[in-house]
């Protein structure tokens, strides 16, 4: 078990570095340079010790700068060898041995052995040829969708077209120019409320419409009665028909719009362009927002070949070989490969993963909209992360393990509320609790604070950054275990992963984490690189449509 330390124990710990450094100094050092000083000043018949001439004596001049300089490197490294011993250590402090036990054997089960991430990474395997092959597609959780999407883009393509990017509680208007690797964007965000995440689904839509005019209407593109062609990320698991054709399967991250289950996303959306009357617009293609993201990746970099989105939810995409899409009912000819919306979000759905969920994953997915679905993206995508997180220190709280010291005291009764309150603990509070380093825990504190929790200990402290470091890391460990499946299943000397998401982006050391687990998982044969593609899903719709054929049809040509 790793050690637990109080901060008292620990800068005596530094302050025993700094003294025998010190001493060392003083008797060695020093001590050395005083005796040649005093033998240096003998030399010249005194007998004393003097004021030493410099001009007279350069080369004790030299020694002493030497000794001078030797003890500052001394004192410094004492320095530094002191706070990463408190670095290293302060993360682990309770005063009590026995609560650190208990604490560590609540949160044991958050450390994953490497045995572990390989028993994962079979069992995606396995719900990955079960979702590409006809016979068990209809039971496999984890679906792998063809996209109607071959070719990649060459970095040539040119077009002005709209864009519209749905998939969290903000959704986005854009307008992208595309010239020849040069990307153009302006874009609006616009926010979609509760009432409407959860209405119907011509709700959704007729809002969407809305936006989307009001968004054309103040760039002036409702004039000369002309249609403009629009890209649509849909990040929703969709069984595609075509490129404009997309089945939703179910909803998840907290939508659940009635009546839209089993009907064509893209009709619903022309239909509420339509209903309006005001704006002239015709969907020429939906897409996911991985394979957005792995299109914008490659318009640039022609080794993309795997999309990841760990944002509100996680997903990824990859291309695939058309010989291994047994479900695939297109031709064969060149390109002989399609992208696949894997949907991973599902994985685990049929109990694979229940050796590796703890209680507070199981609280999680109770109390979501949707119980017993997408048991891999609630153990590692934003819209869960801050809520596991608050279930563990409502339970080290409850077990008396956390905030000791503000249990009997009546000023500290509101933190209580937020604890007990669903979705109070945000992802974001995560990543900033995780940007401290060092002992004042300036974020901690301040994220504390904001709950309610007066005046926060340094313990409260560690262990909150404790909880926090074990959960994210073992969601950067599981998607690293996904992302080694792909790899190893594509089996090219050098590709690119294009990935995008607020977690990921806003997290400190999320790609660290994934890229030190895949460092064991990955064949050692095979490199990589793991690239932001900042606003590839809206991106990634354009390029698409641009490349559908019906996009020749028209010259639209937006100012910039
Ligand atoms: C959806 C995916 C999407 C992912 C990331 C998941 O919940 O099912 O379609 O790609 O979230 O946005």
């Amino acid at each position: 078990m790793e050690n637990f330390q109080s901060p008292s124990s620990y800068i005596n710990g530094l302050g025993k570095v700094l003294s025998s450094s010190l001493s060392y100094v003083q008797n060695e050092i020093v001590g050395r340079g005083l005796k040649a000083a005093v033998v240096s000043t003998s030399k010249q018949g005194s007998g004393r010790v003097v004021v030493f001439d410099a001009e007279n004596n350069p080369g004790l001049m030299k020694k002493v700068v030497a000794i001078s300089l030797a003890s500052a490197a001394a004192f410094g490294s004492a320095f530094y060898v002191g706070y990463q011993l408190a670095k290293r250590r302060h993360r682990f402090h309770v005063r009590e041995a026995d609560k650190n036990d208990q604490i560590e054997h609540i949160l044991g089960k958050f450390k994953l052995s490497k045995e572990c991430l390989h028993k994962v990474m079979e069992l995606l395997l396995d719900e990955m040829y079960k979702g590409l092959d006809p016979a068990t597609h209809d039971k496999a959780d984890v679906k792998m969708f063809p996209t109607y999407v071959r070719s990649l883009p060459d970095g040539t393509e040119k077009g002005d077209i709209l864009a519209l990017d749905l998939g969290g509680t903000n959704f986005r208007v854009l307008l992208i120019n595309l010239d020849s690797g040069d990307i153009k964007v302006k874009s609006k965000v616009f926010l979609i409320p509760q009432s409407i995440m959860t209405g119907t689904g011509i709700q959704l839509f007729d809002h969407i419409a809305k936006c989307l005019a009001g968004f054309m209407n103040a760039e002036k593109l409702i004039q000369n009665n002309r249609e403009y062609p629009l890209g649509f990320t849909f990040s929703f698991p969709c069984h595609q028909k075509g490129l404009a054709s997309a089945i939703l399967a179910n909803w998840t991250k907290g939508f659940d719009c009635s009546g839209v289950v089993g009907n064509d996303v893209v009709a619903m959306l022309q239909e509420a362009i339509e209903r309006r009357g005001d704006i002239k617009v015709k969907v020429l293609a939906l897409v996911n927002d991985t394979v957005g993201t792995l299109m914008a990746s490659a318009y640039n970099d022609q080794n993309t070949r795997i999309g990841l989105i760990l944002g509100t939810g996680s997903n990824a995409c990859y291309v695939e070989n058309l010989d291994h899409v047994k479900t695939w009912d297109g031709d064969r000819n060149d390109p002989k490969q399609v992208i696949i919306n894997m949907e991973w979000g599902a994985f685990g759905d049929n109990g694979c993963l229940n050796f590796l969920r703890t209680d507070y994953d199981i609280e999680v997915d109770k109390t979501s909209l949707n119980p017993t679905r997408q048991i891999y993206e609630k153990m590692m995508s934003g819209m869960y992360m801050g809520e596991i997180v608050r279930l563990i220190i409502l339970d080290l709280w409850e077990k008396e393990l956390l905030f000791v010291g503000h249990r009997d005291h009546s000023w500290s009764t509101d933190y209580r509320q937020a604890l007990y309150t669903k979705g109070s603990f945000y992802t974001k509070y995560v990543s900033e609790i995780e940007t401290d380093s060092g002992v004042t825990y300036r974020h901690t504190k301040s994220v504390l604070e904001q709950m309610g929790l007066d005046r926060p200990t340094y313990d409260d402290c560690v262990i909150v950054q404790y909880v926090c470091k074990l959960v994210s890391r073992r969601a950067a460990q599981l998607a690293a275990a996904g992302l080694a499946v792909l790899l190893n299943h594509i089996n090219a000397p050098n590709v690119t992963i294009a990935v995008d998401g607020s977690l990921y982006r806003f997290h400190p050391k999320f790609k660290k984490n994934m890229e030190k687990a895949m460092q064991m998982l990955v064949h050692p044969h095979i490199r990589y690189q793991i690239v932001l593609s900042t606003d590839g899903s809206g991106i990634g719709a354009a390029l698409s449509a641009v490349t559908a054929p019906d996009y020749k049809d028209y010259k639209t040509n937006f100012s910039f």
